[in-house]
C-alpha cells in the first residue's frame, strides 16, 4: 500500500505541462465555503463572497491514483479548447453530448443489434459527424479528436469530460460528476435517433424514454437550450439564441421575457430563435408544466439538470464499472451574488439580471488558470 501511494505521489509531484499548457497551480485549499448546491455528485460552488482562490483542484491534491492523468487532460480541453468561458466551442461540446450519448436506444440493446450510447462514436468513425443532424458540430469535434490517441484514453471519455466541463465554462452551470473508463465504441451509431425539432411532443417523449428518460428528465435537459444558438433550422437567421443570455446557464430560456405579467412561451424577442420542440414542449398540457417549473427555481434546475446530464453520459455503461473522478473539476460558479441590484419596478421576477462586472470577476478567480488574455 505504502509503495502504491509513493508512487502515485511521485506522479501527481512530477506531472510535466501539457502541450505547453501548465498544469493547475495549488490553490484549492484556500477555498472556505460551499455557496451553492451544485447537483449529481457534487455539492460545491464557486462566487459566493467567503471563497477565496481559484477554486480549482490541482493533481498535487490528486485523491484516487487512476485520476491523476486528468488533471491535465482536463486543462487541455477546459483550457486548450473553451479558454475557460463559454464561448462556441463549448456550447458546441454540450450539444456533442448529446448527439453522441442520445443515439442510445433500450429497444435495439434488448434485440442486441447495434447501438449507440456514451461511447464517442462520433469522435471515431468519420462519416457520423457527416450526418445533417450533426450540422454545426464538425469543428468540436476535430479539436477533440486528436486527444483519445494522445493521452491513451477512451473517445467516450474525452468526449463527456468535454460535456461536463463545458457546461462548468459557463457560469451558473452545475457540478455534473465526470467519469472515466468508457470502453472504445463498438461501432458507428445507428441513424435516425436522434431528435427533431419538427418532431410531436408525443414523438420526442417516445424516443427519450428508448433512451431511459422520463419527461421530467428531458425537461430538465432541454434547458441546455439556455447557451444555445442555431444555425441550420433558420440559416437566413443564423447566430440567433435560445435566450437572451446564451453566456450564461440560467432558467431564462423557459421565460425569456422578463415579465410574468408578459411571460409567454411563444413569444420570440429580437435575436432570439424558439425551435418548434421547445415551444412545443412548454405550452403541451404533458409537459409544460415540467418545463416551466424551472422558471426562476436555478438551484431546483442546477441538480436535476446534473442528474439528468449524468444518466445521459453513461448511456450504454454503468457506473458501477467506471471511476467517478469528479475530484477533477472545478467549482460551479454561483449566479446568485452575480445579480444586479435592481429593485422595485422592472425587477426582473425570475432569473436576476447579472451585473457583467461581477460576472467577469468571478470568471477571472474561479477559470483563472484557462483564460487567454482578450
Ligand atoms: C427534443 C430534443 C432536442 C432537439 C429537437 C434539439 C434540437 C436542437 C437544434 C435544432 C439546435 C440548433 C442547431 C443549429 O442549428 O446550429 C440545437 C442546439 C443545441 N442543443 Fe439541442 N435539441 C434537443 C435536445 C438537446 C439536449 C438534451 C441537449 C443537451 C443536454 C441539447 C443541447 C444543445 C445545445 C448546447 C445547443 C447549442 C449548440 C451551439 O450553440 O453550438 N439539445 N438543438
Amino acid at each position: 500500500m505504502l509503495l502504491v501511494w509513493l508512487s502515485f505521489l511521485a506522479v501527481a509531484l512530477f506531472s510535466l505541462p501539457v502541450d505547453g499548457f501548465p498544469q493547475a497551480t495549488a490553490v484549492a485549499p484556500q477555498v472556505t465555503a460551499v455557496a451553492a448546491k451544485g447537483g449529481g455528485g457534487g455539492e460545491r460552488g464557486g462566487g459566493g463572497g467567503t471563497i477565496t482562490g481559484s477554486g480549482i483542484p490541482n493533481v498535487t491534491d490528486a485523491k484516487n491514483p487512476v485520476c491523476v492523468p486528468w488533471y491535465g487532460i482536463r486543462d487541455a480541453i477546459m483550457g486548450g479548447i473553451f479558454q475557460g468561458r463559454c464561448g462556441d466551442n463549448a456550447r458546441a461540446a454540450i450539444r456533442l453530448a448529446f448527439h453522441d450519448a442520445g443515439t442510445f436506444s433500450l429497444a435495439l440493446q434488448a434485440n442486441a443489434l447495434p447501438n449507440g450510447g456514451a461511447d464517442g462514436s462520433l469522435l471515431v468513425d468519420p462519416n457520423e459527424v457527416l450526418r445533417s443532424e450533426n450540422n454545426g458540430l464538425q469543428n468540436i469535434v476535430s479539436l477533440l479528436k486528436p486527444l483519445p490517441a494522445q493521452f491513451g484514453v477512451s473517445p467516450g471519455d474525452i468526449l463527456h469530460l468535454a460535456g461536463v466541463l463545458a457546461v462548468l465554462a459557463c457560469p451558473g452551470g452545475p457540478v455534473i460528476p465526470a467519469y472515466v473508463g468508457r470502453s472504445a465504441p463498438r461501432n458507428i451509431a445507428p441513424t435516425g435517433l436522434l431528435p427533431d425539432p419538427e418532431d410531436s411532443v408525443n414523438v420526442l417523449l417516445a424516443r427519450f424514454a428508448d433512451m431511459g428518460f422520463k419527461s421530467r428528465e428531458v425537461m430538465a435537459l432541454i434547458g441546455a437550450h439556455t447557451t444555445g444558438k442555431q444555425r441550420f433550422v433558420d440559416p437566413a437567421a443564423a447566430n440567433t439564441t435560445f435566450d437572451t443570455t446564451v453566456q450564461i446557464w440560467d432558467t431564462r430560456f423557459c421565460n425569456t421575457p422578463l415579465d410574468t405579467e408578459t411571460a409567454d412561451p411563444t413569444t420570440v424577442l429580437p435575436g432570439t430563435f424558439k425551435l418548434d420542440s421547445d415551444v412545443n414542449f412548454a405550452t403541451n398540457p404533458t409537459t409544460a408544466p415540467d418545463f416551466n417549473r424551472f422558471i426562476g427555481k436555478q438551484d431546483d434546475w442546477m441538480s436535476e439538470y446534473a442528474a439528468a446530464h449524468e444518466k445521459m453520459s453513461l448511456l450504454g455503461f454503468q457506473a458501477k464499472d467506471l471511476t467517478d473522478c469528479s475530484e477533477i473539476l472545478p467549482l460551479a460558479i454561483d449566479l446568485k451574488n452575480l445579480a444586479e441590484a435592481t429593485t422595485g419596478k422592472g425587477k426582473p421576477p425570475t432569473d436576476p439580471v447579472i451585473d457583467p462586472v461581477k460576472l467577469e470577476a468571478a470568471i477571472q478567480q474561479f477559470r483563472s488558470i484557462w483564460l487567454v488574455s482578450q
